[in-house]
């Protein structure tokens, strides 16, 4: 046990100790500090606002826990640490940004659903039915605990509609006095790796529900009798407990009625499972995740209520998500520009890996300027990035520079942070740049000049 004891006041008692007290100014040097510990192992300065802090996050108390974030911000700007003053401004205005700028938690400041699931609780030790055939699982379940806490960085109207669905389920007893229903089904559609399931389990859990993961794909037997068994089971389960049902690759339905042999059975197998979505609307919410949005018939889609399109990020949403992944790592708004146009093709799952690859680099590697760090990551994740982009990245420097100054429109300014030199650099290389460019402009129109005389002469004494 450390030798300090705590008042209930949450300072320090000092009576066996030298004063450590943050608000004892006297004491700011008093204890040579390394990497904010003293070396005979006191605590640090500032800890009784550190305590402080500390006693109202455990409490879950967000008003004291933001007056004694304003208290320590005020005694490290009087400190004149005013880089971490900042950073504590600049999360204290995360914090309060408006809800669709979160990506934590929606639900947790409100209340639980108003909506009664109905059905057993559902815990992973329990049996999931089996395929017939093979013996398989036919789906897993997921725990509350298991589901992400953090919601994909989406465009905000996107955003906007998934918390719209919490609110529906939220407020469903409100709703019901009017007659309506908060929405039953839901399909998550786009490309790979752009967050469609981590959205639909974060849905699971902003609503406290386990989840009930199957891929669809997994039910579909050679048998077309033990397909439609496995529906019914599957959905039988997912009906009998309390959880929602996650239909992942939901597309492979279509794939069975392009099926050219046993027609009519195959259209069995398909009005099943849309009679056994259909009845599931008494019982709980059901999500479909699909990539292939384009293979589903009308009569699919209808079942959908909400419709969900996850695109593939533009330049905002890669900064999103990179402002996502890339804590505790900073950049600079160069670098930050430079980093969000590497990964200008990636999907959101495809940039979280270039980001681990960075922070990996960043701990083997340190000495590396960020430009060089980027060039080994670039060469390492061949089939995520842009060919274009690896050979810029891979090139000289001088190029690079004058590219991302032309093609990306960044000032010099920028450049400069991003490749780790400085404004009058960029400025030789660009004048450099240019200097070539028009010498092999000149070149060409010399040549292109020599070559029509060249042929004006062959024509004249032809
Ligand atoms: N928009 C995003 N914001 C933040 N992280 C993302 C985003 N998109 C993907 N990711 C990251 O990539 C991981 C994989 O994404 P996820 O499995 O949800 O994609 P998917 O669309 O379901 O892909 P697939 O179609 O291949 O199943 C997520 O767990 C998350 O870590
Ligand atoms: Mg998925």
């Amino acid at each position: 046990m450390a030798a300090a004891t705590f008042t209930s006041t949450g300072r320090p008692n000092r009576s066996n100790r030298a004063t450590n007290n943050p608000e004892d100014a006297t004491n700011e040097n008093s204890c040579a500090t390394m990497g904010g510990f003293s070396e005979a192992g006191v605590p640090m300065e500032h800890f009784s606002l550190v305590y402080a802090l500390s006693k109202a996050a455990l409490s879950g108390d967000v008003k004291d826990g933001k007056h004694q974030v304003a208290r320590l911000k005020a005694a490290l700007e009087k400190r004149g640490s005013l880089d971490n003053a900042e950073m504590l401004e600049r999360l204290v205005s995360a914090v309060n940004a408006p809800v669709s700028n979160k990506s934590a938690s929606f639900l947790q400041s409100e209340a639980r659903p108003g909506f009664d699931f109905s059905g057993e609780t559902l815990t992973s030790s329990k049996h999931v039915p089996v395929d017939r055939e093979t013996s398989a699982p036919m789906a897993q379940v997921l725990s509350i605990e298991d589901l992400p806490r953090q919601m994909p960085a989406l465009p905000s109207s996107l955003t906007g509609a998934a918390e719209a669905m919490i609110r529906e389920w939220v407020h469903a007893k409100s709703l019901q006095r009017l007659g309506l229903e908060p929405a039953k089904t839901c399909l998550i559609y786009g490309p790979p790796g752009t967050g469609k399931t981590q959205l639909a389990l974060w849905l699971a859990g902003q609503l406290g529900l386990p989840v009930i993961l199957a891929k669809l794909d997994g039910l579909m037997s050679s048998y077309l009798g033990t397909t439609s068994r496995n529906i019914g089971s599957l959905f039988a389960f997912a009906n009998k407990h309390r959880a929602l049902l996650l239909l992942d690759e939901f597309d492979s339905i279509a794939k069975l009625r392009d099926d050219p042999n046993e027609v009519g059975e195959i259209k069995r197998v398909v009005n099943t499972l849309l009679q056994e979505l259909d009845r599931r609307r008494e019982h709980g919410l059901t999500i479909a995740i699909t990539n292939h949005p384009g293979l589903l018939d009308p009569a699919v889609w209808r079942r959908f209520e909400a419709q969900l399109e996850m695109p593939m990020p533009d330049v905002a949403g890669r900064v999103r998500i990179l402002e996502q992944y890339l804590p505790p790592m900073q950049l600079d708004a160069g670098q930050m520009q430079l980093l969000s146009w590497v990964v200008e093709d990636c999907s959101g799952s495809e940039i979280e890996d270039v980001v681990k690859a960075l922070k990996k680099s960043v701990a083997l590697e340190p000495g590396l300027t960020f430009v060089d760090r980027l060039q080994r990551v670039a060469a390492g994740h061949g089939d995520r990035l842009s060919e274009p982009v690896r050979a810029l990245l891979a090139g000289e420097r001088e190029e690079l520079a004058v590219q991302l100054m032309t093609t990306l429109n960044l000032s010099q300014a920028r450049v400069a942070e991003a490749l780790g030199v400085n404004r009058s650099t960029i400025n030789r290389w660009q004048n450099e740049k240019q200097t070539t460019r028009g010498a092999l402009d000149g070149d060409k129109t010399a040549s292109s000049v020599r070559g029509k005389s060249h042929s004006a002469k062959e024509a004249t004494s032809r």
